[in-house]
């Protein structure tokens, strides 16, 4: 029996990441960010000032990121080259820089058995763009979250508010907007819904709900 996994796909600040820790918590599962892995990357080219449009040296970069996720309670401590970066790895800047690098297939391929290394038991739950249709095409249950633009973006201003970070509404959702743009028009592993996952509108719905939703489809599929 492969190890079971259940994938979280979706477009920025529709509560992927909230719901996948939730899930995987719940489940007792492990977790995968994959975000953190291309933000990652995205933060070593920033770092060490490297060409964004050089995709052979990016591709050299991924190959040879030396990245770590150690448990720590809920959340994992995130070491790259040694140094944990959780918090710069929640920034626009890397966002923005890692939806730059994520579209070259070179990065993708070498960063996919980084990812498929994430599949333990007793279970991954595994959160991304890209898990559900490239990854872990064989997933026994795939959900996609979506939640309308203003939505996701009234949702990072209170998150980031919280953090004591004031920016407007409208500049949230014009960047989420970018990069939604950028994530499902780009060639490889765009942003779709696999044709098999269940699509889940959260635009109305608390994160209990939605979680009720998923634990329902998981007890229904896996
Ligand atoms: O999910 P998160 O906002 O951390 O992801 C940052 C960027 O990394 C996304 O905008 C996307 O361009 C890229 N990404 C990806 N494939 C994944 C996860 C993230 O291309 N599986």
């Amino acid at each position: 029996q492969p190890v079971p996994v259940v994938t979280i796909d979706g477009p920025s600040g529709v509560g992927k990441g909230t719901t996948s820790a939730l899930l995987a918590a719940r489940l007792g599962w492990h977790l995968l960010d994959s975000g953190a892995i291309y933000r990652s990357l995205a933060l070593k080219v920033m770092n060490d000032d490297l060409d964004p449009a050089n995709e052979a040296q990016l591709a050299e970069a991924a190959k040879a990121l030396r990245l770590s996720f150690q448990a720590d309670g809920q959340h994992a401590r995130i070491l790259l080259d040694g140094q944990q970066v959780n918090d710069q790895l929640r920034s626009e800047a890397c966002g923005d820089m890692a939806s730059q690098v994520a579209p070259i297939a070179a990065v993708r391929q070498a960063l996919l058995q980084r990812q498929k290394a994430f599949q333990q038991p007793p279970g991954l739950v595994a959160d991304g763009r890209d898990m559900g249709t490239v990854v872990f095409k064989s997933a026994p249950l795939k959900v996609f979250l979506t939640a309308n633009a203003e939505e996701r973006a009234k949702r990072r201003h209170k998150q980031l508010k919280e953090k004591g970070v004031d920016v407007k509404i409208r500049d949230l959702l014009r960047d989420i907007e970018a990069r939604d743009h950028r994530d499902s028009t780009r060639k490889v592993a765009p942003l779709v819904p696999a044709m098999d996952a269940h699509v889940i509108d959260t635009s109305d719905l608390s994160i209990e709900e939605v979680l009720a939703q998923i634990m329902n489809l998981v007890g229904q599929h896996v």
